[in-house]
């Protein structure tokens, strides 16, 4: 082996999944030296992840790539009319108006983001994150792969192993973010303690190539489910399914296998045979593009650093497909670190902001987990809204699939007990509030003192905006030179904003004053009339919960910080007021 080399940058990245890759990006839009390396030669190529949240979207339209993911994915409008039936040409048993597409749904999403819900696979996401943030100045290693990391007071040691010439080399970096999936070496590196069940089960990813166009594009959706007499035990994710990778010509078809037993042999005609069976005929042309057996798990880790290591994504929340959460997870996981490491680098923040990290992901790990393993049982309520335990028996299963089209109170009961369960399948496919309601607490939100709001509906279904320190900065939309930009795009960018209304001009001059003072940049949003925005319908001051004269202090990933009902007696205690919730969340610098 070759003498070892040595590079050196801010922040080293491991992995190029929707964790890496998005960390990359976000680090690099801030300014922050970032190399990014990765075992392969190449990015993803099974799509794997698909459906992308809102949340996500904000997080990538704050950077300037949510135009570029929108035009790539499949548009919101084709993706959740999800389907049950026996097979794709079979008898129907149910829809669900799924993703926020039900026009009462589709209501709610919009009024809470302006970000759209989208199907973008992984295939898709991952070269245009990793495009973009080479474009601003990542370096990528290909075929370089971690091997092992030592850190000191003021940095870390990794060495990496170039695979095309198998010569180590070490990358010393001021940070390292272990990003590198569910078999984190980082992860176990740090030996994080990853609490939870483990492997739940065995599922096996076939992806193919066939025109199904005529049994699809009247029901447009990402999901079709099968109840199947004759199909399978219930195993992987619960239930077997085609997936929409593109409308309508490529699939991805999920079946669970026994993790005991292992996964078949997964040959072209293992694969053709389960094309026939879920979609129901075989007229149609196939092409087979990958078959692989992967493991539903059940995990997450309570604790997501190690000094000057960080992991995100996969390699400490490990969960089933259900809800969509894994990739989501992981690019918010990377917003809500990046901006931290990135002031902390910049010596605007002291390294204790970092500890606000744990504190604010690892409760979101453990729910997403939690959330994605109950929607596996959820599932079977539609086997058992058909009085079975899983599709095996098909004799039984035919006679109450029959029995559901007769008149009489036990075909009454399982109508009714259909409906119900595929009305509750909204807790994984229109599971709003998982995805929105995220509130943290940690040094880096300063608590206003005021009672946490009561959640008006379920808060797993629906979203609600706040305010209140913690939460995400609520949307609208406003006005700024006449033209309609959402609240989220006046913040962000990597930089503190400090919001206000008319009368709020101390905040201004005590911004200012702030950034003379420290180099801390703070972007100054004014809204009202004559003011830098105005609110037309008056829906920014119905939901900014402050007096116009109060501020907002927003963190650069949206959240809010901090928050004062109403200017204080003097501009100097604003000056003052400000100063404190900054150094509160960032720590004492030599310049706070
Ligand atoms: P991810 O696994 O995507 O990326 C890890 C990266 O680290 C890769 O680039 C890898 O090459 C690299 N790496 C690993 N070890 C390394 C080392 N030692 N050195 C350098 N690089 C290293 N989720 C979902 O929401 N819907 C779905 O349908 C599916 N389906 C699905 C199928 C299969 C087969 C799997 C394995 C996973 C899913 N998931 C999923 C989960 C989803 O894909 C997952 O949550 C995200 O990919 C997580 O993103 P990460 O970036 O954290 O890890």
């Amino acid at each position: 082996m070759a003498e070892a080399h040595r590079l050196e940058t801010d922040v080293l990245v491991v992995g190029s999944g929707p964790a890496g890759a998005s960390a990359s990006l976000f680090l690099a839009t801030y300014g922050t030296r970032v190399i990014m390396i990765t075992r392969y030669g190449r990015l993803s190529q099974t799509p794997r992840a698909h459906v992308t949240n809102q949340r996500t979207l904000e997080a990538l339209r704050d950077v300037g790539v949510e135009d570029e993911v929108i035009r790539a994915a499949t548009p919101w409008d084709l993706i959740g009319t999800m389907t049950w039936s026996t097979s794709l040409a079979g008898e129907e048993l149910g829809r669900l108006q799924a993703l926020g597409t039900g026009t009462a749904n589709r209501a709610e999403y919009e009024l809470a983001s302006p970000s759209p819900m989208l199907d973008c696979p992984q295939s898709i996401l991952e070269p245009i994150l990793v495009t973009a943030a080479q474009r601003r100045g990542a370096t990528v290693r290909f075929d370089t792969e971690y091997v092992s990391h030592t850190q000191d007071a003021s940095g870390v040691d990794v060495t990496v192993r170039d695979r095309l010439t198998d010569q180590e080399l070490t990358v010393r970096a001021r940070y390292l973010i272990g990003a590198d999936g569910a078999r984190s070496m980082v992860a176990r590196d740090l030996d994080l303690d990853i609490k939870g069940l483990g492997v739940l089960g065995g599922a096996l990813n076939l992806v193919i190539e066939a025109d199904l166009t005529h049994l699809v594009a009247h029901r447009p959706s990402n999901l079709y489910f099968m109840v199947q007499p004759g199909g399978s035990e219930r195993q992987g994710v619960g239930v077997e399914f085609l997936r929409m990778v593109k409308p309508w010509t490529q699939w991805l078809m999920t079946v669970g296998y026994d993790v005991e037993a292992g996964p078949p042999e997964l040959t072209e005609e293992f694969v053709r045979q389960t094309a026939v069976r879920l979609v129901g005929t075989d007229d149609f042309d196939l092409k087979i593009l990958s078959a692989s057996p992967w493991t539903v798990n059940h995990g997450y880790a309570t604790t997501l650093s190690s000094g000057r290591v960080f992991c995100v994504g996969d390699a400490v929340h490990r969960h089933s497909p259900n809800n969509g959460l894994g990739s989501n997870t992981s690019i918010q996981d990377s917003y809500n670190l990046a901006w931290k490491l990135h002031l902390v680098v910049q010596g605007l923040a002291s390294p204790t902001l970092l500890e606000s990290y744990t504190a604010e992901r690892a409760p979101v790990a453990r729910q997403v987990v939690e959330r994605a393993t109950t929607s596996i049982s959820d599932l079977g309520t539609i086997l058992a809204a058909l009085g079975v335990d899983d599709s095996t028996d098909a004799e039984m299963l035919n006679k109450q699939l029959a029995l559901r089209k007769t008149p009489g109170p036990q075909g009454e009961d399982i109508r009714r007990a259909l409906r119900e369960a595929f009305a509750f399948q909204a807790y994984q496919f229109s599971a709003h509030g998982v995805e929105l309601n995220q509130r943290y607490t940690s040094r880096a939100v300063v608590t206003d003192g005021s009672p946490v709001p009561e959640y008006r509906q379920d808060p797993e279904l629906f979203a609600q905006a706040s305010s209140r320190p913690g939460a995400k900065l609520p949307h609208t939309w406003v006005t700024r030179h006449h033209r309609s930009v959402s609240t989220l795009d006046l913040g962000g960018r990597g930089t503190f904003s400090v919001w206000t209304g008319v009368g709020g001009l101390a905040w201004a001059q005590a911004a200012k004053a702030v950034t003379a003072r420290t180099g801390l940049p703070l972007t100054v949003v004014d809204v009202g009339p004559g003011l830098s925005a105005e609110d037309p319908y008056g829906t920014w001051a119905q939901l900014r919960e402050v007096e116009d004269t109060g501020v907002l202090l927003v963190r650069p990933d949206l959240y809010v910080a901090a928050r004062l009902d109403r200017l204080p007696g003097s501009p100097d205690d604003a000056e003052r007021w400000l100063s404190g919730a900054l150094e509160a969340v960032l720590g004492a610098t030599a310049r706070t």
